[in-house]
């Protein structure tokens, strides 16, 4: 399986650190793009680096390359996950601009009628953004947001990260192991 993870400049990178180390671990293959807004929110957040997320991608790929491979429909991946997703980002899916290789690839992505998961992060959240939202949904994108439940009991930030890496990956199908399920009890 070949996913594209995009990381754009909505607060929480360890969410997509979190994600591409359990694509790895599921043997996923990952074309991974950071935008500049990322990059400015990692130095901010002094958490997870850039060199954290790209030692965990099977590709990585400059942000201002629009002509690199994910840039085409012809090639081939499995969809594409958006984590964190800014407003920003949003926008630009929403309203089709494919003006830098994250959104040309979930632009593509979309035309390809791949499965493109977006994980949003913003508070709270403006008309203009609900719209998007809907925007997005309707042109066939998962929206989601980056907020973990807490019905797991969570003891660490790890397992909340956990939970939302665990809800994102369902959305392809693939399980992530170590988390307990709700069954009802
Ligand atoms: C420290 C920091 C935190 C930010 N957090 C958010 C956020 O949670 N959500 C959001 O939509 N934008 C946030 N922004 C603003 C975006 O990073 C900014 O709008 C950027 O242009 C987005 O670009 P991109 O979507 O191309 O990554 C933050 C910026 C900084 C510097």
């Amino acid at each position: 399986m070949r996913l594209v993870v995009g990381v754009s400049g909505g607060s929480g990178i360890p969410y997509a650190l979190n994600v591409l180390q359990a694509l790895q671990q599921l043997d996923v293959q990952t074309e991974l793009v950071v935008s500049s807004g990322a990059k400015r929110v990692m130095a901010a957040e002094s958490g997870p680096q850039l060199a954290d997320l790209t030692a965990l991608a099977a590709h990585v790929h400059d942000d201002r390359d629009l002509g690199a491979s994910i840039s085409s429909g012809s090639y081939r991946t499995d969809g594409m996950l958006v984590v964190p997703c800014s407003a920003g980002t949003l926008a630009r899916i929403a309203g089709g601009f494919a003006d830098n290789l994250l959104s040309r690839a979930a632009h593509v992505t979309l035309k390809e009628r791949r499965r493109l998961v977006l994980a949003l992060r913003e508070d709270p959240l403006p008309r203009p953004m609900l719209e998007n939202m809907l925007r997005a949904h309707d042109a066939g994108a998962t929206v989601m947001s980056a907020s973990p439940g807490f019905y797991h009991a969570p003891q660490s930030i790890e397992e909340l990260l956990h939970f939302v890496t665990v809800r994102l990956l369902d959305q392809f199908g693939l399980d992530v192991p170590g988390f307990r399920r709700w069954d009802g009890a």
